[in-house]
């Protein structure tokens, strides 16, 4: 499973980088607000930290006209720009256009809730799909049932888009992920954190380290 990092603060992707299990960034406006800097130069220093892994970032139109303009300029800010659009009818359009158009724009179909959501971005030839499942169990539904399905349905008709699992919100999710098979999950730097973590790490190195005293271990 490619690990991508769901934020668009600088700090946070260098270091996840660094740690050698980076694959991808994920952005959306609300990430991107969040850092306080103006939306451009954001993004383009994140392109720049990754130059060799993809960086989705998200339109803000909802014409399809007006994401297709957008996509085509974002684009434009590097060769691993993925354009995030919205999983709307006008969305899905602006996808197959561009596929159709041969625009070379590699797109990421987000906000995405439903199998049949994520069908129709594999029609239209979506580089990637993204099933936001955190926000699915936020009302009461079960978002790794959405995703089971959504990796059953790319598997019986050997889709090639890829499926992103999205909002992501603790180390389980991150865990069934891995069980499903999903292509890739896009993960909130503090899970990402925690994954390093297990009480029975820590106690069992704790114990180790008193023993290595007691032997007078000393490499
Ligand atoms: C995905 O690409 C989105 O940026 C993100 O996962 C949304 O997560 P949220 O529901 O925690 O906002």
């Amino acid at each position: 499973m490619k690990i991508f990092i769901d934020t668009a603060v600088l700090e946070e992707i260098r270091e996840v980088k660094e740690l050698g299990i980076l694959d991808g960034v994920t952005t959306n406006p609300t990430l991107v607000s969040k850092t306080g800097k103006p939306w451009k130069e954001a993004i383009q220093e994140i392109l720049r930290e990754v130059p060799d892994k993809p960086v989705s970032v998200e339109v803000v139109a909802t014409d399809r006209e007006g994401m297709k303009r957008e996509a085509k300029e974002l684009a434009k800010l590097g060769e691993n720009v993925v354009v995030k659009i919205p999983c709307t009818e006008e969305g899905l359009r602006a996808v197959f256009e561009m596929n159709a158009e041969g625009a070379g724009v590699k797109t990421n179909v987000t906000l995405v809730f439903s199998p049949l959501q994520a069908l129709l971005a594999a029609k239209v030839g979506a580089t990637y799909v993204s099933p936001f499942i955190g926000r699915v169990d936020d009302i009461s539904y079960d978002g790794l049932q959405v995703l089971e399905e959504i990796v059953s349905i790319y598997e019986i008709y050997g889709f090639e888009t890829e499926i992103i699992a999205a909002s992501i919100r603790h180390v389980d999710h991150v865990r069934r992920c891995a069980a499903l098979g999903v292509d890739i999950a896009t993960i909130p730097y503090k899970v990402i954190k925690q994954m390093y973590r297990h009480p029975l790490t820590d106690i069992g190195l704790e114990r180790f380290i008193k023993d290595a005293e007691k032997a007078g271990i000393s490499i």
